[in-house]
């Protein structure tokens, strides 16, 4: 298996009557998610995606990812939320988080996901005398923060390039046809891409959403659909016990019903930052509702050991750990001799920084087990795309079931519209008024 759950560190947590318990639980989401029965259940678009997805499109985003990493110097992909953590996650994943300055294919850049003003005006610098293309990612196509700078890209090539010579820069994913973006985009005549509509944006790294920025990064993106595809055959199994997605969904919801209220996935490599965010998103919007869920944080070790270690060794005990182990590496990094040895480190001289770094996280996770933090141990078997996308799928199963189980609609989000309204108003949208004198009044 790609992926192999160790919870020989979580276990002495766990007694069998609450496991069982749970167990119950989880096979009853597992059903509800299988018979497509639940709340939610016409976003479950996710679910066969790695074998039932559109291969004309599949064609057209290599085609499209060729086109502009031969031509473009810089490609700005445009979204927020769903719509650029899975692509990012990939690209530094599979390349590296200085993707940009390892010289293959186009430097890309990630806008639209704030609204910082100094942002903004730094991407416009690094694109002056260089050649851009960009793709602006919406499934609703009104999100505030990638529609305002979809609008100052789009200026910027249309003034560049000209109004046709902009078709050859714009790439637009977006809804099938129920969006204003994808009219705008057929009359200016610009390349379009589909976020499926059974897809919800945390779910839709492996649409086009995701798949044409990690193409024109020089991504496989078949192995990374070979990999998924595996994950759904794998995963799809009777029961609970032989199936580390499920399991995984078992051990944190019992950890839950204990009382432990935040899970963190922890990381032991700068390439794994971006894919914290993604998951992060997945479980955060996914669980978080009807006052209930694991609020979801991360960490990079050793990095963050050395500022939030303390705390997570022996603060309030409220959390669980769940740790991804990559259990190839692909350096043979070693530490080298020093003659002087004034850090007193040569009794690791030759030693490989992989062997230091698993050390490091053997240690950790004994520590932390000592100070009362259950640690989860996903091993996955290499830094592949093949192996990312089996993940990726993993990830995203095992949080529906985990959903189910607690008993959300996993496929929602509606929590994410209170501070949208409430900007609305306060900068005067029509249709607010009544809101903004109340809200204005509060903020006196
Ligand atoms: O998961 C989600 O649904 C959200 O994160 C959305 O992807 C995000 O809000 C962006 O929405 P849109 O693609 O409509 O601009």
């Amino acid at each position: 298996m790609t992926i192999r759950l160790d919870d020989r560190f979580v276990r002495p947590f766990l007694s069998d009557y609450e496991l069982k318990k749970t167990e119950a639980d989880v096979e009853k989401a597992i059903k509800t998610l299988r018979t497509r029965t639940g709340a939610g259940a016409e976003m479950l678009g996710w679910l066969d995606l790695p074998e039932a997805y559109d291969k004309e499109e599949f064609a057209r985003i290599k085609a499209a990812a060729a086109k502009i990493r031969s031509e473009c110097d810089v490609f700005i992909v445009i979204g927020i939320g769903g719509s650029y953590l899975g692509s990012r996650a990939v690209i530094e994943f599979l390349k590296s988080p200085r993707h940009n300055l390892l010289g293959d294919g186009p430097r890309i850049f990630f806008s639209g996901c704030n609204i910082s003003d100094s942002d903004l005006d730094e991407l416009t610098e690094i694109c002056r005398g260089k050649n851009v293309c960009i793709n602006v990612i919406s499934k609703s196509g009104t999100t505030t923060e990638p529609a305002i700078s979809f609008r100052y890209f789009r200026a910027m090539i249309e003034e560049k390039y000209g109004k046709d010579g902009a078709r050859d820069h714009i790439f637009v994913t977006t809804d099938k046809c129920r969006g204003t973006l994808k009219k705008f985009s057929d009359e200016a005549g610009y390349e379009t891409f589909v976020v499926p509509d059974a897809v919800g944006g945390r779910f839709s790294v492996l649409t086009a959403v995701g798949l044409l920025p990690i193409a024109v990064a020089g991504i496989d993106i078949d192995e990374l659909m070979g990999g998924a595809r595996d994950a759904m055959k794998e995963l799809d199994t009777d029961g609970i016990a032989d199936n580390p997605a499920y399991n995984y969904a078992l051990i944190r919801n019992t950890l839950y019903r204990q009382g432990k209220a935040a899970e963190i996935l922890v990381g032991y490599a700068p390439y794994l930052l971006m894919l914290n965010e993604w998951w992060k998103q997945l479980y955060g919007e996914s669980e978080g509702k009807d006052g209930k869920g694991l609020y979801p944080s991360s960490v990079i070790f050793s990095t963050d050991l050395h500022s939030l270690g303390q705390f997570i060794q022996s603060g309030e005990r409220m959390m669980f750990e769940t740790v991804l182990n990559i259990e190839k590496s692909d350096s043979d990094a070693k530490v080298p001799f020093d003659a002087a040895n004034v850090d007193g480190l040569n009794f690791v001289a030759g030693t490989s920084l992989a062997e230091i770094n698993n050390t490091a996280l053997n240690a950790t996770v004994l520590a932390h087990v000592d100070g009362g933090v259950p640690n989860v141990i996903l091993n996955l078997k290499d830094r592949s795309a093949h192996s990312l996308g089996y993940l990726i799928y993993f990830f995203e199963l095992a949080c529906a079931v985990s959903g189910y189980t607690l008993g959300v609609n996993p496929f929602d989000q509606p929590g994410v519209e209170a501070y949208k309204k409430n900007m609305f108003a306060l900068l005067g949208k029509p249709g607010y008024e009544d809101m903004a004198d109340a809200l204005r009044a509060r903020l006196k």
